[in-house]
């Protein structure tokens, strides 16, 4: 069948059997001809299309749904999901080139330290310690000068795979879990992929507040995954105190699995970790390298219960192996060299002076905005498009809050990492304007 994607490109479904059709679906969406939102044929006309049974077509968007692809909203059908499992893309508009590009998470790539290979290093062989013992010496003495619990410690591929490998060494299709209301998009789009449900927890500049997280386990809900620190998109903090009211909270539910995210820890040193780790039974600690020290990378060390640790070590032993020596070697002197720990601690004041300037500027014109730690900034907006069109069009690409949110009202993420101070007050006056010739103060 063919489906009017737009008034140019039109995508021929085909195929007899239901993972045939679905791969025919699949294929359109890797390759951009069915795009994230669009719907898909009803059931019926599909079938009739194809000449094969509706129950051929329902089997078929059902193995969809269980890939992540596509999902299905009552009266509105099928429709491909807005980040499709089966298609690796990340939300994105295209930046030009004499736009500043505010939208990316990444880190200021002047403020990286430099990776050193060394000459004639030996090759790894299939054998061996899946971390290497110093390494997992210096991840301890992190962990532990932290108060984090770190007899058992293991390795993934940065913290988005360390969350999934978390997940699944623990919850089955059909679960659901608790996530942070505005949260990371990466996790929003992972959950269904992976056949689980996300229960949205309102944050403050706090983290999850424990009425709200208290909700949700009510509910059912069979994780929790929490930031500590420089919390996408808000910049929340786990503090003291509600750390203590969250432990409380999770006290009551001992099987529940806690995720700890503590992606912002060598970027935000002037906020001590409060950690949760341990109120549950099975929980773990996840402190990915790529903020401070580059995503490219693709490391996050994770301290766990030895349940968890033991299962996905075990389930990564069986896939990918290890976690290569090469990488685990710059991760050792990344964490143990003196100058290395300057260069990133100047970096820490360095985001914290921008995010403090940008907030500080939109205050003085009488606009509210969020981030105590991190990189990122959100503001609360009437409208995201009319915000995120009006800054383009005045040299300022920013991230609409709609990839972040569930029932959070409307807001922007600006990532400051890459701002400079020069750029605070153009930025905040082209954002004052924006909202004034919206007919609105700021006030929201
Ligand atoms: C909340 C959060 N955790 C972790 C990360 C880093 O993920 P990874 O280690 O997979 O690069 C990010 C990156 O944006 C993030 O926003």
């Amino acid at each position: 069948m063919v489906v009017q994607t737009s008034p140019r490109a039109a995508y021929k479904i085909s195929g007899r059997g239901a993972s045939q059709i679905a791969a025919s679906i699949e294929a359109g969406i890797a390759d951009g001809r069915l795009a994230p939102g669009q719907a898909l044929p009803p059931i019926r006309d599909l079938a009739a299309e194809l000449a094969v049974n509706p129950n051929t077509v329902s089997a078929a968007y059902r193995l969809l749904r269980d890939r992540g692809a596509v999902e299905t909203a009552g009266r509105r059908g099928t429709r491909v999901r807005e980040q499709p499992a089966t298609a690796p893309r990340n939300l994105r508009f295209p930046v030009p080139d004499d736009v500043k590009d505010l939208v990316a998470g990444n880190p200021d790539s002047r403020l990286l330290p430099e990776l050193v290979f060394p000459r004639g290093i030996s090759q790894r062989l299939y054998k061996g310690e899946a971390i290497l013992p110093e390494l997992l010496v210096a991840a301890r003495a992190r962990f532990v000068a932290d108060a984090v619990p770190a007899e058992h410690v293991v390795l993934a591929f940065g913290a988005g795979d360390a969350i999934d490998r978390v997940l699944s060494a623990h919850l089955r299709t059909g679960d659901s879990v608790a996530v942070e209301d505005p949260g990371w998009g990466a996790v929003y789009h992972l959950l269904p992929a992976m056949g689980l449900t996300a229960v949205p927890v309102p944050i403050d500049a706090e983290g999850m507040t424990p009425q709200a997280l208290a909700a949700a386990l009510k509910r059912g809900v069979r994780a929790v995954i929490v930031t500590s620190r420089a919390q996408n998109p808000t910049g929340a903090a786990v503090t003291a105190d509600r750390a203590e009211e969250l432990r409380a909270v999770l006290a009551a539910h001992p099987d529940v699995l806690l995720i700890e995210d503590d992606h912002g820890a060598d970027i935000t040193p002037h906020f001590a970790l409060n950690t949760l780790a341990g109120a549950t039974t099975h929980w773990a600690h996840i402190r990915s390298l790529s903020k401070a020290y580059g995503p490219d990378l693709r490391c996050a060390v994770t301290a766990a219960d030895a349940t968890t640790a033991a299962r996905v070590a075990g389930r990564l032993r069986l896939g990918a192996g290890w976690i290569s020596q090469l990488i685990q070697d710059q991760v050792h002197r990344l964490w143990t060299d003196e100058q290395v720990e300057a260069q990133i601690a100047d970096a820490a004041r360095s985001y914290t002076e921008r995010r403090e300037a940008l907030i500080a500027a939109l205050g003085a014109r009488g606009i509210a905005a969020r981030g105590v730690s991190g990189i990122n900034v959100w503001i609360p907006v009437p409208e995201e498009a009319m915000v995120v069109s009006g800054l383009l069009a005045a040299g300022w690409a920013v991230a609409p809050g709609s990839w972040f949110r569930v029932g959070t009202g409307p807001g922007v993420r600006i990532t400051i990492s890459n701002l400079a101070l020069d750029e605070v007050e153009p930025l905040a006056d082209a954002f004052a304007a924006v909202l004034d010739a919206s007919g609105s103060d700021g006030v929201v």
